[in-house]
């Protein structure tokens, strides 16, 4: 049992994903880590045909847009019997669309979906679907970025990576989720592995020195530096100690100086 969370039940983490390609999930959801987990049966992860839930000879799931325009629109009734259909296993599922119109999916927004038991993710495909779905039984629309996919697929499968990562006994602790960018905040210091020369290149000498607290230092500076100088929307939200401030100053200090380091 993982020591991280000794409240949460040993049961998995259902992820339905209702989609007109299930085979898109095939391999990505066999290899590493949500391969292991799903073997393990830390989480299930089912893709969920939409076309089963279609009434016609040509199991259609799109048509024209009302008011006209290009592309097509996903019909409202296979989506609404799919989700139906699936909540009857847990009527508690939280139903997810997939939406460049959504919520941006953070770290955050990933503690918080992997508290829940059970997340039913729709694909969006086309223009987008009929807004009577979100009406009626989404819960939630996520978007994985300010861009548009061709399809919810690949951001579906993005934030089931992402929550199932931070469910307990996914990671080993060699890979804890815990030090991962953006877990405390910031994005995460750089990493070196042998060879200890590469292409004129040098390992930093401290991570050399055996010293655990010299390391764990550099590690916290470089994370704020890299953080200051890619990502300083961040540093707002972190809570940092005064170290860290002296540190952040010194850097900004440095560069009206002129000076790097
Ligand atoms: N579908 C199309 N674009 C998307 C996006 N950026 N995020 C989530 N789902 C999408």
């Amino acid at each position: 049992m993982n020591p991280t969370n000794l409240s949460r039940p040993q049961t998995a983490f259902v992820f339905d994903i209702i989609t007109i390609f299930p085979g898109y999930f095939s391999s990505a959801l066999k290899e590493g880590v949500l391969g292991k987990a799903a073997q393990a049966g830390l989480v299930k992860i089912r893709p969920v045909n939409l076309r089963d839930f279609t009434t016609d000879r040509h199991r259609t799931t799109d048509d024209r847009p009302y008011g006209g325009g290009a592309g097509m629109v996903m019909t409202p009734e296979p989506l609404v019997k799919a989700v139906s259909a699936l909540k009857e296993e847990n009527s508690k599922a939280r139903v997810v669309l997939l939406s460049p119109r959504g919520k941006v999916f953070t770290h955050e927004l990933a503690v918080k979906l992997s508290r829940l038991h059970h997340l039913i993710l729709i694909c969006g495909r086309y223009e987008g679907v009929d807004e009577r779905v979100v009406e009626k039984v989404v819960d939630q629309e996520i978007s994985i970025g300010d861009y548009v996919l061709s399809g919810g697929e690949p951001a579906a499968l993005v934030v089931i990576d992402a929550v199932s990562r931070l469910l307990p006994g996914v990671l080993g602790c060699r890979e804890s989720a815990d030090s991962d960018s953006f877990s405390d905040g910031l994005l995460e210091h750089p990493h070196y592995t042998r060879p200890r020369e590469f292409m004129g290149l040098s390992v930093p000498e401290v991570l050399l020195s055996g010293d655990h607290k010299r390391i764990a230092a550099w590690r916290r500076r470089q994370s704020l530096r890299l953080t200051l100088e890619r990502r300083p929307d961040l540093l707002e939200k972190v809570d940092l100690q005064e170290e860290d401030r002296r540190f952040l100053k010194e850097i900004k200090n440095d560069a009206k100086a002129g000076r790097s380091g």
